[in-house]
């Protein structure tokens, strides 16, 4: 230790000890993290003393890191990334911080996808790591990756192309499904806002003051997104391609599997997270779909001022260089969207 200045252990034991008393469940791991993250090592190479004694400016930033979080400011955004399924994520304030349960929805989403060269749809991409998560693990799958907020678009292109993924995931501003030509996709895969508004001033304070509210709010029913997401998604998969959708859980999956048998999908299924709430959803549109339901199908809407985008455009050839990659540990405790 240089003089006058703390190692490694005394950082740690104050850290855990401020978070604690500031109701971070999770002080330990949250403080070892913020050191890692301003030493610029791994979490466990604190404890290696290769990166040399913290030197006073070292001390300084860890310690307004601590505070920070102390006050609220999720870990994932200090340290500025998460892993999702084995990729590492970029995330600032203008995304949600990818959520573990949702790697369920991507795993599911892989099975259900097919074997072939896929084009999928994620609607509502925030950070990009659906659309990462599945490019990086199947080299067949192209994502045309869409979100209304172009912040949010932004930090998942810098995603993409910094995991080799540019190639085959294109990024777009755009409400839904509206820049998307009709019967072109194999997949639409969306972990969509689900919130009903009212339920916002009751969530932990980690959610409420940093995820964007545009990626946890839809509407006083939490429904304002994935009712025209279901309606819409029938105009342009292919016939008996699905959608896959994460809800809130529990009576919200129960109302999307309602509305998606209800707009004539096929093979209603849904699925528990690893936590045993019933929270994913998927259906086929029907590979000869009903004349009833054919008329009434909106054909052709463009939104968000995007230029129509055919299912090959923007989304350069199947193939990449890049593999499935090694899982990796991240900070994330997962905030989770649940009240306080
Ligand atoms: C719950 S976040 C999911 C982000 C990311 N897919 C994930 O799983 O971590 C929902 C995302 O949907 C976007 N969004 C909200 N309304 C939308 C709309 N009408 N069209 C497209 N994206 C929308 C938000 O900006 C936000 O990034």
């Amino acid at each position: 230790m240089t003089s006058g200045v703390p190692g490694v252990a005394a950082l740690l034991t104050a850290a855990s000890a401020e978070l604690e008393a500031a109701g971070v469940a999770t002080a330990r791991n949250d403080a070892e993290w913020l050191l890692a993250s301003v030493l610029g090592v791994g979490r466990f190479e604190i404890y290696l003393g290769a990166h040399g004694a913290p030197v006073p400016d070292v001390v300084e930033r860890y310690e307004g890191l601590v505070r920070r979080r102390a006050a609220g400011e999720p870990l994932q955004q200090l340290v500025g990334w998460e892993a999702f399924r084995g990729v590492r994520v970029r995330v600032t304030r203008d995304v949600l911080v990818p959520r573990p349960e949702t790697e369920a929805l991507v795993e599911w989403a892989l099975a259900l996808v097919g074997g072939d060269a896929r084009l999928v749809v994620d609607v509502g991409t925030g950070s990009g790591c659906i659309a990462c998560a599945m490019a990086a693990e199947r080299p067949e799958i192209r994502v045309l990756a869409v979100d209304v907020s172009p912040a949010a678009a932004v930090v998942a292109r810098g995603n993409a192309a910094s995991l080799g993924l540019g190639d085959r995931i294109a990024v777009v501003t755009a409400d839904l499904l509206g820049p998307v030509r009709d019967a072109s996709v194999d997949m639409v895969v969306a972990n969509p806002p689900y919130l009903p508004a009212p339920l916002l001033p009751s969530l932990q304070r980690e959610v409420r003051d940093w995820d964007p509210h545009l990626a946890l709010a839809a509407g006083d029913d939490g429904l304002s997104v994935l009712r025209p997401l279901i309606a819409d998604a029938r105009r342009v998969l292919k016939p008996g391609a699905p959608l896959v959708v994460e809800t809130a859980g529990g009576s919200q999956a129960d109302v999307a599997a309602t509305l998606l048998s209800d707009s004539g999908y096929e093979d209603v299924d849904q699925r528990a997270d690893l936590t045993g709430t019933v929270r994913f959803v998927a259906a086929r549109w029907p590979a000869a779909p009903s004349a009833g339901f054919a008329g009434a199908i909106e054909r052709g809407r463009l939104g968000g001022g995007e230029a129509p985008v055919d299912g090959n455009a923007g989304v350069a050839g199947a193939t990449s260089a890049s593999g499935r990659h090694d899982i990796i540990p991240g900070p994330g405790v997962g905030n989770a969207l649940s009240q306080s």
